[in-house]
């Protein structure tokens, strides 16, 4: 391992953040813990130019770790939609509640115990120290990974535990000695990852730019920048189908609370079927009203909607992409020509205009909105 680098690294990374680095975000330069909290979290899958629009929004809704743990999940939820990823708002509410009970309410500064919290792992927890606390905690991201397994030629898997084991420890003996320089330093390593040591673009294979580690990375000496980190080979997410409800009643439109711990957890979206595997070439059967609410509605009413319902249609086919799946959500429009009262918390009428105080899904909001059935506006909370 290069001694040369080893000692040398921090300070040529703070320098590179000086000329190249991102600068003026709105979560920098801020040592509250809270505000670095939900930053970092809001950050972790969602990209930074639309953090810089929800993150001002988020804590001026809940300007403190107190107000957050006061409020009520689905506040949170709602706040949160059209993030993705709900299960970080889910945990954060949850972060908050334990800040308050286990901690005074007062963020702790060492990474062991940040890392003991709702939602923070081990690289989170070491960016919060970082940044709000000048702790000497690593960070070790994808990007971090990347760059780490680059500089130092690092082959094998990085889902591998000993490989994991080698970043974390490399992550570690690279710190810079200031405990001051430990924010500027950390949202270094997350640039550069992020800006120039790319997984499919390195500067350091352009010409335009001239990456201050070329001579030292042994990645680059060897010609195997894009050869590592090494990638487990993808197969394609599978496909599944599954028929929505979208039941009307005159102004307002029956939405079901889904489970905490499904995808959308705790949102509330139309009443799902079951989802399917998608057969290539196989056509949606034609399906009959009873069996659609039978499907969708696990409620004791399905037959009463069922003889309520003035037409059912099938009128969209929408294509939504999760990480590891894609979903064809085959939407089935009706009308109930009374109103029916459900007995499970999970399912109620909402007026159209009150759905801004729940947190949808982000295609159900398009489709509502494509179907006019809402404005954009109607959905702001
Ligand atoms: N991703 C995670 N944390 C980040 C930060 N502080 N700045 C930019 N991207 C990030």
């Amino acid at each position: 391992m290069s001694k040369t680098l080893i000692n040398t690294f921090a300070q040529k990374l703070i320098a590179w953040h000086g000329a190249s680095g991102r600068s003026g975000l709105p979560w920098q330069g801020n040592r509250d813990p809270y505000a670095v909290w939900v930053s970092e979290i809001m950050l972790q899958q969602t990209q930074v130019a639309t953090v810089l629009e929800r993150y001002p929004r988020f804590m001026k809704r809940f300007p403190t770790v107190k107000k957050l743990a006061a409020a009520d999940v689905d506040e949170v939820l709602a706040e949160w939609a059209g993030l993705g990823y709900y299960s970080r708002a889910r945990n954060l509410h949850a972060c908050a509640k334990q800040v308050m009970t286990e901690f005074g309410g007062k963020f702790p500064s060492d990474p062991i115990l940040l890392e003991q919290l709702k939602g923070i792992g081990r690289s989170t927890a070491g960016a919060i120290a970082a940044f709000a606390f000048h702790e000497r905690a690593p960070i070790l991201d994808a990007n971090v990974k990347r760059i780490l397994a680059r500089l130092f030629a690092i082959e094998g898997l990085i889902q591998d535990k000993a490989v994991n084991d080698r970043l974390w420890n490399l992550a570690i003996d690279l710190l810079p000695s200031k405990p001051a320089d430990m924010p500027v330093y950390t949202q270094a390593l997350m640039d550069f990852g992020a800006t120039w040591c790319t997984a499919r673009k390195p500067v350091c294979l352009s010409s335009e730019k001239k990456c201050p580690f070329s001579k030292d990375c042994q990645a680059n000496l060897s010609d195997q920048v894009l050869l590592l980190p090494q990638k487990t080979i993808k197969t394609k997410s599978p496909e599944f189908d599954c028929n929505m409800l979208l039941m009307r009643w005159g102004n307002s439109v029956l939405l079901q609370k889904r489970p905490s711990k499904a995808i959308w957890g705790g949102l509330w979206s139309l009443p799902e079927g079951p989802w399917t595997p998608r057969v290539f070439g196989a056509k949606n059967e034609d399906i009959v009203a009873q069996a659609l609410f039978a499907a969708t509605l696990p409620d004791e009413k399905f037959a009463a909607l069922s003889k309520a319902c003035k037409s059912i249609k099938q009128t969209e086919e929408i294509k939504h992409v999760f990480t590891h799946r894609r979903l064809w959500m085959q939407i089935w429009q009706a009308t109930s020509s009374k109103e029916l009262t459900f007995l499970s918390p999970n399912l109620k009428w909402v007026p159209l205009n009150q759905l801004g105080r729940y947190g949808l899904p982000q295609p159900i909001k398009i489709l509502l909105q494509r179907l006019s059935l809402v404005r954009g506006d109607d959905l702001k909370n």
